[in-house]
């Protein structure tokens, strides 16, 4: 009994010892096939869709006050919205933004939105662009940030520079020219 004891004992310590030493190391960006950093332009709009026979988006919640509110405070929505070339709904598409907006200002319409831009074209096909940030909407020009990425875009980040293409106030849907500025590693 003591013996298993002491046997266990030097197991679980030798265990704790190997679990501490591998938890972290230093490695070269190279190691992760990351060479250097260029200065990435994207530019596309982004088709928001709140009503219509096929909205790109729908809302999901919101709060007892909403209702009342000047500036839809409490108004939560989901998108999945079609990335085009051209302002021209038919134009190619060569992405989708996915991702939750809500009304979060009491005193002016503002949203924040945390969306994935998923590229399916060429290179960028798969790969993701993640942005999170304020967007006051009515403003002719809003910058919001890019936090990071995935696949090519691995450690991005920069900023994206939106300007109101087309509001039709009455059903709510919109064209967003995009220009993003990104750092992307090779
Ligand atoms: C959005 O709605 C407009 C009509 O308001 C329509 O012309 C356009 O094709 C729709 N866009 C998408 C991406 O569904
Ligand atoms: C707002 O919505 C609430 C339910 O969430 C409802 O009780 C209330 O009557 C609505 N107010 C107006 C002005 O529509
Ligand atoms: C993008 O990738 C998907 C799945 O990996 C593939 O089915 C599709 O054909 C690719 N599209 C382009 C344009 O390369
Ligand atoms: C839409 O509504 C906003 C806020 O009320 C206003 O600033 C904007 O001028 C309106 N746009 C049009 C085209 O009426």
């Amino acid at each position: 009994m003591a013996i298993w004891f002491i046997t266990l004992t030097l197991l679980f310590s030798s265990l704790t010892a190997a679990t501490n030493s591998d938890f972290f190391e230093y490695i070269s960006p190279n190691s992760l096939g990351l060479q250097k950093e260029k200065l990435l332009h994207l530019h596309f709009f982004l088709h928001d869709n709140t009503s219509g026979p096929k909205p790109t988006a729908v809302q999901i919640a919101e709060a007892q006050t909403t209702n009342t509110s000047s500036t839809f405070f409490g108004f939560l929505a989901i998108a999945d919205d079609p990335l085009t070339v051209a302002a021209d709904p038919g134009s190619k598409v060569v992405g989708k933004g996915q991702g939750l907006y809500g009304f979060s200002d009491q005193n002016e319409v503002a949203v924040v939105m945390l969306f994935n831009f998923v590229f399916t074209e060429g290179k960028f096909n798969g790969s993701t662009l993640n942005l999170l940030g304020r967007n006051l909407i009515f403003n002719q020009e809003r910058e919001l940030a890019i936090v990071g990425g995935t696949g090519v875009f691995k450690f991005s980040r920069g900023y994206a520079d939106l300007k109101t293409y087309s509001l039709d106030n009455k059903t709510g849907n919109a064209v967003v020219e995009y220009n993003i500025y990104a750092f992307q590693y090779y």
